[in-house]
């Protein structure tokens, strides 16, 4: 079984990422490790490498052994405020987050997030929360299920599937419970999954306060590299982008000139090439968007 992460657009990333090889980089969601290596082999002895990961077990499992990497086992929603705390250098010269879960995640069978697995749902990225996805489906109420299941798995009759789960609720403690219940294609069970990860690790929240905290993180010229899975995620970073605030809302001065703070379409948004989804799956739905401080 293959548990190691494969980086999702690799080369995408260092080559807007890395513009300072003697900058200090942040890696928000250190996982496998992948693109933190990269980061590496890019940056001189100079450099300096920040990582966190919410999950203790892909920090204990992929550690690098390297002076110019700090690891953090922590949310990056928390990300100035544990800078700030361990006196680490506050401004940097570029912030990645690849959003969502690892394979290595995936792949482990009793973390609950994988529909080809039999075990507890769990779908916890912090083992430390008590929020599982268990949880929610045992003392969810109808409204609170439908809109999980609207606003993170795109289902246009969510009601049909929040119904189900209520009437059935008892019964439900396992993945392939919910399997089961649902009896739908990968497509459908998928989507199921994904809205309960999202709401269990409350991933949009984390998101947007990751990107108002990396405004000011951020020194001047400095990059931000976002890669998201779900539409809703790159609907946020798109909106962030172009104005500079989660809301969206373009603020303009006397002359009409937008006050955002990052530049205007520093790159377009960046996909996976056909190849590259060949060798990794994962990197299907992957967006990758970049902007510069200005
Ligand atoms: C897609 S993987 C990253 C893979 C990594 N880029 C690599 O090349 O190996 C996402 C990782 O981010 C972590 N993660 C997700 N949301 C997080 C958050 N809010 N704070 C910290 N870590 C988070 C997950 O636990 C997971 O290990």
């Amino acid at each position: 079984m293959k548990s190691f992460h494969q980086p999702v657009l690799l080369a995408e990333v260092i080559k807007h990422l890395i513009y300072d090889i003697h900058g200090t980089y942040v890696d928000s969601t250190f996982g496998g490790g992948g693109h933190a290596r990269s980061i590496l082999k890019e940056i001189s002895n100079k450099g300096k490498l920040i990582a966190f990961d919410q999950d203790q077990f892909s920090i204990i499992k992929n550690k690098i052994c390297d002076k110019r990497i700090i690891l953090f086992n922590a949310n990056f929603s928390k990300i100035k405020r544990i800078l700030k705390a361990s006196k680490k250098q506050v401004k940097v010269s570029g912030i990645l987050a690849d959003l969502g879960v690892s394979s290595y995640q995936i792949n482990t069978p009793q973390r609950g997030f994988s529909i080809r697995f039999n075990n507890i749902l769990d779908m916890r990225m912090d083992l430390s929360k008590t929020k599982s996805a268990l949880n929610i489906i045992k003392t969810y109420s109808f409204e609170n299920l439908n809109n999980l299941f609207y606003k993170y798995g795109d289902f246009k009759k969510p009601q049909i599937i929040s119904r189900k789960i209520l009437l059935n609720r008892k019964f439900i403690n396992t993945t392939f419970d919910l399997v089961k219940l649902f009896n739908n294609n990968i497509n459908f069970l998928s989507r199921l999954f994904q809205a309960l990860r999202i709401e269990v690790n409350d991933e949009i929240n984390a998101l947007k306060k990751l990107l108002k905290q990396a405004r000011t993180l951020l020194k001047k010229g400095g990059r931000l590299a976002i890669i998201s899975y779900h539409s809703l995620e790159d609907r946020l970073v798109k909106n962030f982008f172009k104005t500079g605030n989660i809301h969206g809302i373009i603020r303009s001065d006397n002359q009409g000139n937008n006050l955002s703070t990052f530049h205007k379409r520093y790159t377009k948004r960046i996909f996976p090439t056909k190849q590259e989804i060949y060798t990794n799956p994962r990197a299907k739905s992957a967006i990758l968007r970049i902007t510069q401080k200005i």
